[in-house]
């Protein structure tokens, strides 16, 4: 199973939001990092459907059958798929198990889900979504009254209802609190197996230990892609770390990207800095190793 993305461009008005766009998913979790407005809901809702691209074609192959454009495929295709998109619209006045119940009819009650059936049927399935997304004790409760987080894990769980193998995930942990994050990202790279899981997120945190692939999306380009490991060794050799007195500090970030800052813990008027840097950027300055958002800063410096 693989979804073949090419050539897909979109404007909205004057404003490129995507630009030529090619790539190809197969079966694997997908991290989609870019900063605010790079591009990432408008290309996830031309995965999902939603929205048509301007020029280009999104193709799906499953085995050795011909790829075929997911606008062609209709139903067919949006059986197969899961989208969590940004900013969900639910109804207010379904309880949590209601809208669970009306999601899965809507997606699965008029195909042979089979899978599914063996499973014991819509209401096996929902119970165990909603236990993995810690909402089973609120099942009664209506959405209206449910806090952001957990209209957030709400979201998430409608997407994954009738087992998709393609899950399109936009910014699936926003506004979750750390253990909650923790939670749902342990979850998504539980159910992700044989799956094509594409998680947009502007946290790198969030994807870099579950994510086998990263695609750098940059003002609609896609300046990047690799595993992570390949993506960090990119800035072996660029990443330091320096004491400095507090007041060179400006003087120093005028050159030198600063990615963070702490105070001393013996000497108040000492400051350490990790900076990146191509050259040594001070004769205390230690090489040290790099990480994925030592990388995504270096991409995206001052647009994050
Ligand atoms: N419906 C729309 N009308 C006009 N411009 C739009 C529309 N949707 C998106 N844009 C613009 O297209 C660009 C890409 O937006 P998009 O929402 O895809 O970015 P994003 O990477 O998802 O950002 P974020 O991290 O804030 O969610 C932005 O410049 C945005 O302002
Ligand atoms: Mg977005």
């Amino acid at each position: 199973m693989s979804i073949h993305i090419k050539n897909i461009s979109k404007s909205y008005r004057d404003k490129k939001a995507l630009q030529n766009c090619t790539l190809t998913l197969n079966a694997g979790i997908y991290a989609l990092l870019g900063p605010n407005g790079a591009g990432k809901s408008t290309l996830m809702n031309i995965l999902a459907g939603n929205l048509l691209p301007d020029s280009g074609e999104i193709l799906y192959q499953d085995g050795q059958a011909p790829a075929q454009n997911i606008l062609k495929m209709g139903k067919n295709y949006r059986s197969k798929l899961g989208f969590m998109p940004q900013y969900p619209g639910m109804y207010p006045n379904f309880t949590v198990e209601y809208f669970m119940k009306y999601m899965y009819y809507l997606k699965c009650a008029d195909k042979e889900n089979k899978k599914s059936r063996t499973h014991g049927g819509a209401q096996t399935e929902i119970t165990e979504i909603l236990k993995a997304v810690e909402l089973y004790d609120v099942r009664d409760r209506k959405i209206q009254a449910l806090s952001g987080g957990m209209k957030q894990r709400l979201a998430l769980a409608q997407a994954v209802l009738g087992e998709p193998s393609v899950l399109i995930l936009d910014e699936p942990t926003a506004g979750l609190d750390p253990r909650q994050r923790i939670s749902i990202r342990n979850y998504i790279s539980q159910i992700a197996l044989d799956k094509i899981v594409l998680i947009a997120t502007h946290i790198v945190s969030d994807i870099e230990w579950i994510a086998q692939n990263v695609i750098l999306l940059k003002q609609g380009v896609v300046v990047d892609f690799g595993s992570p490991h390949h993506l960090i060794s990119k800035m072996d050799g660029k990443v330091w770390e320096l004491k400095a007195e507090k007041e060179d500090l400006t003087e120093i970030q005028t050159h030198f990207r600063t990615v963070n800052l702490t105070q001393d813990e013996k000497e108040e008027s000492i400051v350490c800095i990790r900076v990146l840097s191509d050259i040594r950027p001070a004769e205390n300055a230690v090489c040290v190793g790099p990480s994925l958002e030592d990388y995504y800063l270096y991409v995206f410096g001052t647009e994050t």
